[in-house]
């Protein structure tokens, strides 16, 4: 595929905050069980679990810059990603997540998310570090850290099994080259 294929077929992406109306869109998402196998520990999440999230991630908005954004193309009104970065328990810190429609999977839409978040994160000045963590046979999602230059920070213990968090600081080098941003608006 030639670069001009790949920008055609990527056109109209973007970012937008989310809203409590965004709470059906969300949750059809979170309820493929591609989406939810690692992201909500192989278990469709109920409505009010998003509905929470959502309600938290406007109240961090407000506060610290941080939040939710889901992925739209320009002339759909589904939802077909979200990227959400909120606080993390250590000071200075942000734990980014992310989830995309598998349909989308695959054209470098993942990266490209994340990789606008933590443009995001870094442009606040209370966040000096973006974490993110996965279980271990979640392939997609440690490729997606590595492909953002975040490195091991430790191993930990989710519900499902063993773990691991990676870690990007502000100083780092980042990926190189950067996943084109999505514009947010
Ligand atoms: C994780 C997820 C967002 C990745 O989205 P994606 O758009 O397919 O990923 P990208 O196309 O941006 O890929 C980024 C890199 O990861 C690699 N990658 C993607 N999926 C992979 C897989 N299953 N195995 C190995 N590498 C993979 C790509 O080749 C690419 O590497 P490169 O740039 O060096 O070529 C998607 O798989 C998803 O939504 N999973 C379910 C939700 C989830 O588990 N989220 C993570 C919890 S934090």
């Amino acid at each position: 595929m030639t670069e001009s294929d790949r920008s055609a077929m990527d056109a109209g992406w973007r970012l937008r905050l989310a809203t409590a109306k965004d709470l059906d869109g969300l949750h059809a998402l979170g309820c493929k069980p591609q989406v939810y196998r690692y992201l909500f520990d192989a278990a469709p999440p109920s409505r009010q679990f998003i509905a929470d999230r959502i309600a938290q991630s406007i109240v961090d908005q407000n506060r610290t810059g941080l939040g939710m954004w889901l992925l739209l193309q320009d002339g759909s009104a589904l939802c077909a990603g979200c990227v959400e970065l909120r606080s993390y328990p250590a000071p200075r810190c942000a734990e980014l997540t992310y989830l995309l429609d598998p349909v989308h999977w695959g054209r470098g839409l993942g990266a490209r998310m994340a990789w606008t978040a933590i443009t995001q994160a870094f442009m606040s000045a209370q966040i000096d570090t973006v974490i993110a963590g996965a279980d271990r046979p979640n392939a997609a999602s440690f490729a997606v850290m590595r492909r953002l230059g975040m490195r091991f920070h430790k191993a930990v213990r989710y519900p499902l099994g063993d773990g691991a968090e990676y870690v990007l600081h502000r100083e780092d080098t980042g990926p190189k080259p950067p996943p084109a941003l999505i514009p947010l608006r």
